[in-house]
């Protein structure tokens, strides 16, 4: 029996290298996802290497903080407990930066955010429970007064802002990353593909739920995208969908059901190459045996 040939030796080596490419193709997937968010959460501690290099730095303290008269004492009283406790972004008045930002600032007004804001302003002060309603973003959570840098490309900005859009709505970031258009421009960094804001807007924050406005944003990008073309699902996510939107849970579940079957299909396929592959390398090895 003379069966003593190359090709088993090129197939063992094609088995090592397949065995090989698991690992790889295991990592390729937790890839370079932001976690961190870009707005660092303000102390009592300003980083003036930080501040030094930051939009702001010809800036003084007082452009932004007065005085810091409050109540008639000249600094806020280190004494105040109640007043610590608070979230800085909660104290702050954000309209000073419309003095210096006036088209950032009324384009922030116009939008969702701020009247999230007005509401759970309104919650906080009627000591209503709130806990499940989301915090509405002022300025302070998508940008550092302190530390935001100028003139970024746009893919860094892009990278800040996923982890920050992220950070309050996990499920949009979560599919957008699964998504062609979030793979490419976060992951790969191609400025060519479309960012949260460059479909929601940066501080409009507009609403895509509605089919003609969706349409108008992908013809930014896709100028020959017609009435079916925005029936794309960017999301398939039924997190925060209102009870009445029969259609996109019927389009999340289809996806769902698609995702699990070809998940099987593709788990089958593999197993059964593997498996193949293992029991050819065994019978292969008992063969080598025999003959010594
Ligand atoms: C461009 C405007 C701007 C400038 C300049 C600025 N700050 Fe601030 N600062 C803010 C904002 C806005 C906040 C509220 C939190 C946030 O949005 O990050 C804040 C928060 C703070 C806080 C935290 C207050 C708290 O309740 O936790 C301190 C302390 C502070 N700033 C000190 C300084 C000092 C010291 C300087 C000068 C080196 C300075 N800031 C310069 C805008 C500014
Ligand atoms: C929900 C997050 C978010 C909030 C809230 C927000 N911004 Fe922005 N801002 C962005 C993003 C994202 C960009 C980057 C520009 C883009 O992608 O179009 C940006 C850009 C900017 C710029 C750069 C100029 C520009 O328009 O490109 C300024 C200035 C600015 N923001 C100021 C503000 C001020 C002032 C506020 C508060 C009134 C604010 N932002 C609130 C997300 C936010
Ligand atoms: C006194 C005027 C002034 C005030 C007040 C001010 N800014 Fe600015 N800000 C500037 C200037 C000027 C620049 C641009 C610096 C540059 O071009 O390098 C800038 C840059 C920025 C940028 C970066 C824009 C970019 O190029 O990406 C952000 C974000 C920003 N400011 C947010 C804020 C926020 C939030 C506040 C309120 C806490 C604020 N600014 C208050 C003058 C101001
Ligand atoms: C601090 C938390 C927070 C951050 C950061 C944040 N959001 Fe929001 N967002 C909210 C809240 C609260 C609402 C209003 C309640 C709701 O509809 O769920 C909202 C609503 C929205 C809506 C729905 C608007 C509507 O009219 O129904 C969109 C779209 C949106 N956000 C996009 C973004 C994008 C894009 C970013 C990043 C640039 C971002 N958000 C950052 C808290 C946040
Ligand atoms: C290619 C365009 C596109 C990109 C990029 C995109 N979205 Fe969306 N988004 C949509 C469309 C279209 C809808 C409406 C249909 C739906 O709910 O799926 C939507 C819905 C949403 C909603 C539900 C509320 C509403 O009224 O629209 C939120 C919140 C949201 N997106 C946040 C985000 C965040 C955060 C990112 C980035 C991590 C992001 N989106 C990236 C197109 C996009
Ligand atoms: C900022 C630009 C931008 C925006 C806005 C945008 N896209 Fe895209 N999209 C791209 C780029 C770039 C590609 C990859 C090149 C291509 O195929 O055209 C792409 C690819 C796609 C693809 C996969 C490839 C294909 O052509 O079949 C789909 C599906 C898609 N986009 C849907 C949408 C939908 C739906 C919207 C609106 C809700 C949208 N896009 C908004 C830039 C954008």
């Amino acid at each position: 029996m003379k069966r003593h040939n190359p090709m088993n030796i090129k197939r063992l080596m094609l088995i090592c290298a397949l065995l090989l490419c698991i690992p790889f193709m295991a990592s390729t997937r937790a890839g370079a996802v932001p976690t961190a968010t870009p707005s660092d959460a303000s102390g009592w501690f300003v980083d003036l290497n930080r501040f030094s290099e930051s939009a702001h730095r010809n800036f003084t303290c007082e452009v932004c903080h007065g005085d810091m008269r409050v109540q008639g004492q000249p600094h806020p009283d280190t004494r105040d407990t109640a007043r610590l406790k608070r979230e800085a972004t909660r104290i702050y008045d954000y309209r000073r930066c419309g003095t210096c930002h006036r088209e950032s600032y009324e384009r922030y007004l116009r939008g969702s955010h701020a009247k999230a804001l007005i509401e759970e302003k309104k919650a906080t002060a009627s000591k209503v429970l709130v806990a499940d309603k989301l915090k509405a973003p002022t300025c302070g959570e998508c940008h550092s007064a302190h530390y935001s840098r100028s003139h970024l490309s746009r893919a860094a900005t892009g990278q800040e802002m996923t982890a920050a859009c992220g950070a309050c709505h996990p499920a949009q970031k979560a599919t957008y990353l699964e998504n062609y258009h979030g793979k490419v421009a976060v992951h790969l960094r191609d400025e060519a593909s479309a960012y949260c804001t460059d479909c929601h807007g940066a501080h409009d924050c507009v609403s895509l739920k509605d089919r003609k406005a969706a349409l108008a944003a992908c013809q930014r990008c896709h100028p020959d995208a017609g009435e079916r073309f925005a029936q794309f699902v960017i999301h398939p996510t039924t997190e925060g969908l209102a009870q009445d939107n029969k259609e996109k849970q019927k389009h999340v579940a289809i996806i769902k059901l698609v995702t699990v079957i070809m998940t099987i299909i593709v788990i089958l396929v593999v197993g059964f190459f593997y498996g193949h592959s293992f029991l050819w390398l065994l019978r292969e090895l008992h063969e080598r045996l025999r003959k010594h």
